[in-house]
């Protein structure tokens, strides 16, 4: 009783969950970056999640994991179609990540996309204490902050983009521009990775809305709003303990051994998405084994591409390309029990990435664009050896921190191959120099400060709020 304090609103849970047939759930964690971020945040400061447990017409009563109260909503198949894969995937997630894929608009997804954010709204109403913080996350829910308002007025209301937020003629294709605008003037606080997302949303803000600006303070219907940037990052002490464990070390051992003992493995890590540039890296490579220079017995390829989104076409069309390069790059340069590039579609658990992360010579991240991705730091943070070459592209928010990486053009591909030239014959000194510096980046920025920093900011419009009245 009394409801939580502090309330997390999420598409997804931090677990997918599943019904057994004996009647109990078993729990497997979520895909992506922000349950990566959030979850150890969550389960330390004893919140609730409210959020989807991955499947479609699961109903689920409140349960409790990893110190964490579960919240699930049930979407229905037609929702899971038309407000996730549908809006929040097939409209938003492209257009937000530079239209590097096209997107669609259809009013029956806006439709969809309307009528979940109110139940989640309706959820955060429900469990949320009086004066509770809720903290709302994301794409997907992005009118959730105006519609809790309406309902409560008492609550604090945080939110958080994950993804790139675009400039002005990119988001004003949007239909549904205002509508989005306004549902996000609903928080206190709204939050991006990068200061261009807060600016953009500031300058959207008092074109399409009437709302006023003073630097990032906007004033809108009577209350004040603040955008401010936090980068986002992961749990950087617990990674590199989780690395440096004798089980790890063995793992990444065998690793290299199963691999056949190669100079240097090169790995990639992602979700299977178009905007992650899996492409831009196979081609690099490729190019460069044809060139003679290495040879596969030098080098090989480890990409892990974690299934996503499966049933969206441009999902199933880029599997196809990817699938179609890692076959012809095998089929051109390997050898009898030694593939160029060994390809898995899987999900791996954290403890074995950070195997293959902490075997791997050059971890190589080159998306289009991406908003953070956390593959790169969780790479540094496991690299307590003081070793490794970041080949990593200048569109992710992480490039902003990790200077000392080989940052590359993705859509420059004689760019990206020498920057794979320059980090397989890098050496040791140069290498350990550029890790140095990102190590103590990722160590002292990670994701508790990055919480602390958002909900001290979100306290503090306390303040603004009584220096405006
Ligand atoms: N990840 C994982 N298993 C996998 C592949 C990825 O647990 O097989 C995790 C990875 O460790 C990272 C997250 O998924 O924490 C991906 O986050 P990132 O910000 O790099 O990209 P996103 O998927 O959110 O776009
Ligand atoms: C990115 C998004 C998250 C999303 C994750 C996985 O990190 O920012 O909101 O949860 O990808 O994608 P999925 O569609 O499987 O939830």
């Amino acid at each position: 009783g009394g409801g939580s304090s502090l309330v997390v609103v999420a598409n997804r849970l931090p677990f997918d969950l599943e019904q057994l047939p004996d009647g109990s759930t078993r729990a497997r964690p979520a895909p992506g970056g922000l349950v990566t971020a959030l979850a150890p945040i969550l389960s330390r400061r004893r919140g609730a999640w409210i959020g989807w447990p991955g499947q479609p017409d699961v109903e689920l009563e409140p349960t409790q994991n990893d110190g964490i109260d579960l919240h699930p909503v049930t979407l229905s198949a037609d929702e899971v179609a038309d407000y996730y894969e549908g809006f929040s995937n097939d409209s938003l997630w492209p257009l937000y990540h530079d239209a590097v894929a096209e997107s669609q608009f259809r009013r029956e997804w806006w439709d969809a996309y309307q009528k979940v954010n109110r139940r989640f709204a309706e959820r955060a109403a429900e469990v949320a204490a009086p004066g509770a913080t809720v903290w709302v996350h994301d794409y997907q829910l992005q009118l959730v902050p105006a519609m809790l308002r309406a309902m409560r007025e008492d609550v604090r209301i945080g939110f958080f983009l994950h993804i790139p937020f675009p400039p002005v003629e990119l988001f004003s294709r949007l239909p549904w521009r205002s509508q989005i605008i306004t549902g996000m003037l609903g928080a206190d606080l709204v939050g991006f990775h990068l200061p261009g997302g807060a600016r953009n949303f500031v300058r959207l803000a008092t074109r399409l809305t009437g709302a006023t600006s003073s630097g990032s303070v906007l004033h809108h219907q009577g209350r004040t709003i603040k955008a401010g940037a936090f980068p986002i990052s992961i749990d950087s002490a617990g990674q590199s303990a989780l690395a440096a464990t004798p089980e790890v070390h063995e793992q990444a051992r065998q690793l290299r051994s199963d691999l056949g003992n190669p100079d240097k493995i090169i790995l990639g890590v992602d979700r299977l998405d178009y905007t992650k540039g899996i492409d831009v890296r196979l081609q690099a490579f490729g190019e460069l084994l044809a060139e003679g220079d290495p040879s596969v017995e030098n080098a090989v390829m480890v990409q892990i591409a974690t299934p996503s989104r499966e049933r969206l076409e441009s999902y199933i069309r880029m599997r196809e390309d990817i699938e179609r390069r890692v076959g012809a790059i095998n089929g051109d340069f390997g050898r009898i029990g030694f593939p160029a590039v060994h390809y898995m579609h899987q999900s791996l658990p954290r403890e074995d990435l950070a195997a293959f992360y902490v075997a791997a010579d050059v971890m190589t991240v080159t998306p289009l664009r991406d908003g953070m991705n956390l593959v790169a730091k969780e790479y540094v943070a496991c690299r307590v050896d003081g070793g490794g070459v970041l080949l990593l592209s200048e569109f992710t928010g992480a490039a902003r921190e990790l200077r000392t990486s080989l940052l590359v053009n993705p859509y420059d591909t004689d760019g990206v191959k020498e920057g794979l030239r320059r980090a397989l014959s890098m050496s040791n000194v140069e290498a350990r120099r550029r890790m140095r510096t990102m190590r103590r980046q990722v160590l002292t920025h990670d994701v508790d400060r990055w919480a602390a920093a958002f909900l001290s900011a979100l306290e503090g419009t306390r303040d603004l709020v009584a220096e405006a009245a």
